[in-house]
């Protein structure tokens, strides 16, 4: 090693000793005389002290500048009376030069290299992300991320799952994205498709007789791109066979359990539970009560369904509508009221989420629209059904269930940061059950909710044919403090049920055995029950870490447009590149 030591671990028990150690110079302050500064690396920060009774190393003090690659060899020593920092792991002592080498020079970084300063200009943090990972933030955060998943691995090998590698080179699996293709020179005209998840061959190894198998698998999704979603992430999940719903999920359940008592110390878990487990609710329930499926749980303002006592309430849109939530928000919640502003604001929060429009009252006020037109009895038996009192403020949502409730969803969480309610230590995780099987499209075509491999819900199998939007899935989410963390499903297991299924998507003979052809054929040689979990591994860690987006946890992360910007990737190929592949561009 060019270095006996790092730049975190001198103590005050090393004074005395000859070390060697190397580095990038942290900050330097001139004395005039004395030069001091600091030698940065992964582990933390030494101080060095360069007198010029030692010239040939103050000569070189003087040149060094910020990011130099340094290699200092001196002598440990106590810290001159007074200027211990306690703060810092090598707060006690400094090392007194001896000599000192310029390994490398640098240019001046675009930024600077500090964990008191915030980068604003993000882009510029990406282009040079070799120099952001030089932060300790983002050291902070990619160790974060490696304890933890050697904590997820150490887990699932104690649960006997085996950690299988699956190919990146696959078949398309529809999993509600589109997908990256990879062009193949061998065959020309002829696709490989990069993996959305290792659904199908999760499921395959299942039907190989691996019974318990376990990835930290990437995947691909070319999708629109928001703070919890890259084009390139990261999934750790499972497939277990002869297993049921509770088994998969406790699963899961413990390893989070590992998770938060090694990696979320500060964090209050615990309170959340019930009789000692992760909250459960139906998805009918989180959709009522939250107006979403993937409630924050760590604050209450709960809707209520007053579609019963709307009827007659005088306002048209109320009583035209097949359902009408309600949204409470009490004054000693929101002692500030909501100006005008504010409502529009949140009006605009609604919109982005379906509603055409955002109805409220403020109770005791004839002011509003539905102040103005409802009648006085219907505003009465309203104010007794959401417990109200004067001075609170109601928010409306009206529609068919969905239209009803997830406006005032996403209302109640931009409430919830507004009004400081998501409290930071609290981790809130809950189980997301019984979905809905399948769902409408915009064009009134039936999809699959989760994905089409998911197994019918066994109480409703009977109305699959008759009924299926009835249906509910043998489908979970796993939520924390209104993040999706994870999915998964029991399977279907029997082909001539998963057959049934592709048609109910609207698929015809010859586009099932294009598509799953493969998958149908396995089915018929002895498919085990099975079923499993993909947990979205740059979403946990990002709520572990605290961070806003998943691109702080990850090292090498696309922008908000999908691109690299320190390789430039996505990249123009030269024509002749392009002519091996087979591939021609089309003129705009
Ligand atoms: P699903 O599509 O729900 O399920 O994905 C599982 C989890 O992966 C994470 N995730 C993402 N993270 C970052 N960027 C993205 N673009 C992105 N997309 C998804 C989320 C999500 O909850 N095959 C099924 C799992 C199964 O049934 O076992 C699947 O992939 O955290």
């Amino acid at each position: 090693m060019l270095r006996t030591h790092t730049c975190g671990e001198l103590t005050a028990k090393n004074i005395g000793e000859e070390v060697i150690l190397t580095g990038w110079m942290h900050r330097r302050r001139d004395l005039g005389g004395l030069i001091f500064f600091d030698l940065r690396d992964r582990y933390g920060l030494t101080q060095i002290i360069v007198d010029p009774k030692v010239p040939k190393a103050h000569l070189v003090a003087e040149k060094i500048r910020a990011e130099f690659v340094l290699k200092v060899r001196g002598k440990v020593q106590a810290r001159a009376e007074g200027q211990a920092n306690k703060d810092m792991q090598t707060g006690e002592i400094e090392i007194f030069a001896e000599s000192l080498e310029i390994i490398n020079e640098a240019k001046t970084p675009p930024f600077e290299i500090s964990s008191e300063t915030e980068v604003k200009n993000e882009d510029l943090r990406l282009e040079y992300r070799y120099l952001d990972l030089r932060r300790e933030q983002m050291q902070k955060n990619l160790l974060l991320r490696n304890d933890m998943t050697n904590t997820i691995r150490n887990y699932f090998h104690r649960e006997n799952f085996i950690d299988v590698e699956t190919p990146i080179m696959v078949k398309g699996t529809p999993e509600g994205s589109r997908e990256y293709l990879v062009p193949s020179r061998l065959h020309p005209g002829k696709f490989y498709v990069l993996p959305q998840s290792p659904q199908q061959l999760k499921q395959l190894l299942m039907v190989g007789g691996l019974d318990k198998y376990f990835q930290i698998a990437r995947c691909f999704r070319d999708e629109d791109l928001r703070g919890d979603r890259q084009p390139e992430f990261t999934q750790f999940e499972i497939e277990a066979s002869f297993v049921e719903q509770d088994d998969v999920i406790d699963y899961i359940e413990r390893c989070f359990y590992d998770l938060n008592e090694n990696h979320a110390k500060n964090k209050d878990w615990k309170k959340f539970l019930v009789d000692g487990k992760f909250r459960r609710l139906t998805w009918l329930e989180a959709m009522t009560k939250y107006g979403s499926d993937k409630p924050d749980l760590r604050f209450g303002l709960e809707l209520t369904d007053i579609t019963e006592i709307s009827r007659d309430s005088g306002f048209g849109v109320f009583d035209n509508s097949e359902k009408v939530f309600a949204l409470k928000v009490s004054l000693k919640d929101a002692p500030e009221g909501f100006s005008r502003k504010k409502i529009d604001e949140l009006e605009k929060v609604a919109k982005q989420n379906g509603a055409r429009g955002l109805a409220w009252w403020r109770v005791g006020e004839e002011t509003g629209a539905v102040g103005k037109n409802t009648t006085e009895k219907f505003r009465e038996i309203l104010t007794d059904k959401v417990g109200a009192e004067a001075g609170d403020m109601i928010f409306f949502g009206a529609g068919d269930f969905i239209s009803a409730t997830e406006p005032l969803g996403a209302v109640r969480s931009k409430l919830g940061d507004d009004l400081g309610l998501k409290n930071s230590r609290d981790f809130a995780y809950c189980w997301v059950v019984d979905f809905p099987l399948f769902e409408k499209k915009d064009d009134g075509t039936i999809a699959s909710a989760h994905h089409p491999f998911t197994a019918v819900h066994p109480d409703d199998a009977e109305i699959l044919k008759t009924d299926p939007m009835k249906c509910r899935a043998l489908a979970y989410d796993i939520v924390l403090n209104g993040v999706e963390l994870g999915g998964g499903s029991i399977r279907i297991h029997d082909p001539k049920l998963q057959k049934q299924i592709f048609e109910i998507l609207g698929m015809n003979d010859e586009e099932i055995s294009r598509k799953f052809g493969h998958l149908l054929k396995a089915f018929e040689y002895g498919c085990p029950p099975h079923g499993g979990c993909a947990m979205g591994l740059d979403r946990v860690v990002m709520l572990f870490a605290d961070e806003p987006n998943i691109r702080e946890v990850m090292a090498f992360p696309k922008n908000q447009m999908a691109v690299d910007l320190m390789l430039g990737a996505p990249s123009p190929m030269p024509e002749k590149e392009l002519a091996e592949q087979n591939i021609q561009i089309l003129k705009k």
